[in-house]
C-alpha cells in the first residue's frame, strides 16, 4: 500500500537540515508539494532545488509569533492548501543545570514548544478544511527526565502533553495529532555533542560515540531518514486510526511504559 499522499501540501519546520531535511525529502518522494522552514536561507534554497518544484523555501525565525503566522499563510498563498504540519524546529540547550541561565529556557520553549503551538494554531482552520494531520517531533528526553536536559527535556513533555490535547480535539473536527520521539539521530546536533566529548576525554570521536552508545544502552545511533519513514506512515491513509500516539523511534532507549 502506497502512503496516500499523492498531490497533498506539508509544511515542515527546521527543513533545512538533519532529521527535517530528511523529513521534508521523504514526503516529496511520496508525492507531496512541501513548505520547508528555517531560518537560513542559502541552506533551505539549496535542499529546495535538491528537491525539485515539488518544494518551495520560506525562511523565517519562528521564535517570533508573527514568523509562524507568516510561514502558514506563505505556503497556502503558494500551494493553495495545507494536508499536514511537521513540527519538527527545535534547538534547547543541553549542559550542566548550573550553567543554564533563564534565557536558555524561555529560547528552547519560544521555538520548540510556543512555534508548534502558534503554527497548530494558525493552520488548524486549513487543516480541518482538509481532514488533514499534524506529526510533532518532540523527544526521548520528553518521557525520562535527566540534569543535563533540563530546557529540552520540560519543552519536550509540554509538547508531548499539547500533541494529546489537540488530538482531542481533532477528534471532534478531523485532524489527526500525533507525536514520534526520536532517541539520539545522527545530525550535526549529535555530531558536535560528540566532538565536544572527545575533546573534553582527550579520546578519538570513535571512542565517545562508544561511550555515548554504551551510557545510552543501545546499540547504534539512529538515521534521519529512520523518523522520515515514521512521518510519512503517520500522515498517510495507513494510520488513518493513529490519533494522539507518542511514537518511540529511539533504539530503545526509553525503558519504562510511558
Ligand atoms: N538529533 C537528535 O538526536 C534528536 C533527538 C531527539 C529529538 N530531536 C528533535 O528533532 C528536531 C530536529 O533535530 P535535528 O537534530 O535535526 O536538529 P538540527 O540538525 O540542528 O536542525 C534544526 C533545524 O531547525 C532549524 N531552526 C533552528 N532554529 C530555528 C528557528 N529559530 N526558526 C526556524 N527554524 C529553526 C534549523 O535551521 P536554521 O538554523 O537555519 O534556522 C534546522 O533546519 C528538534 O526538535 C530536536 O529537538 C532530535
Amino acid at each position: 500500500m502506497q502512503d496516500g499522499l499523492e498531490g497533498k501540501v506539508a509544511l515542515v519546520t527546521g527543513a533545512s537540515r538533519g532529521i527535517g531535511q530528511a523529513i521534508a525529502a521523504r514526503l516529496v518522494a511520496a508525492g507531496m508539494k512541501v513548505a520547508l522552514v528555517a531560518r537560513t536561507r542559502s541552506e533551505l534554497d539549496a535542499h529546495a532545488a535538491r528537491l525539485g518544484p515539488g518544494a518551495f523555501a520560506h525562511a523565517a525565525d519562528l521564535r517570533e509569533a508573527a514568523a509562524c503566522v507568516g510561514a502558514v499563510d506563505a505556503t497556502l498563498a503558494h500551494f493553495g492548501h495545507l494536508d499536514l504540519l511537521v513540527n519538527n524546529a527545535g534547538a534547547t540547550k543541553r549542559g550542566p543545570f548550573a550553567d543554564l541561565a533563564d534565557a536558555d529556557f524561555f529560547d528552547g520553549f519560544a521555538l520548540k514548544f510556543h512555534a508548534a503551538v502558534r503554527l497548530t494554531r494558525a493552520a488548524w482552520p486549513a487543516l480541518r478544511a482538509r481532514g488533514g494531520a499534524i506529526v510533532n517531533i518532540i523527544g526521548a528526553g520528553g518521557k525520562t527526565p535527566a540534569p543535563d536536559f533540563t530546557v529540552g527535556g520540560p519543552v519536550n513533555s509540554a509538547l508531548m502533553n499539547f500533541t494529546k490535547a489537540m488530538a482531542q480535539l481533532g477528534i471532534r473536527e478531523g485532524v489527526r495529532v500525533n507525536a514520534i520521539n526520536p532517541g539520539s539521530i545522527e545530525t550535526q546536533r549529535l555530531t558536535g555533542r560528540l566532538e565536544a566529548a572527545a575533546r573534553a576525554a582527550n579520546v578519538s570521536l570513535d571512542e565517545a560515540r562508544r561511550r555515548n552508545l554504551a551510557d545510552l544502552g543501545v546499540a547504534r545511533f539512529g538515521a534521519p531518514a529512520e523518523i522520515a519513514e515514521v512521518v510519512a506512515f503517520l500522515a498517510g491513509a495507513r494510520a488513518s486510526y493513529m490519533q494522539g500516539a507518542l511514537v518511540d523511534v529511539d533504539g530503545g532507549v526509553t525503558r519504562g511504559l510511558f
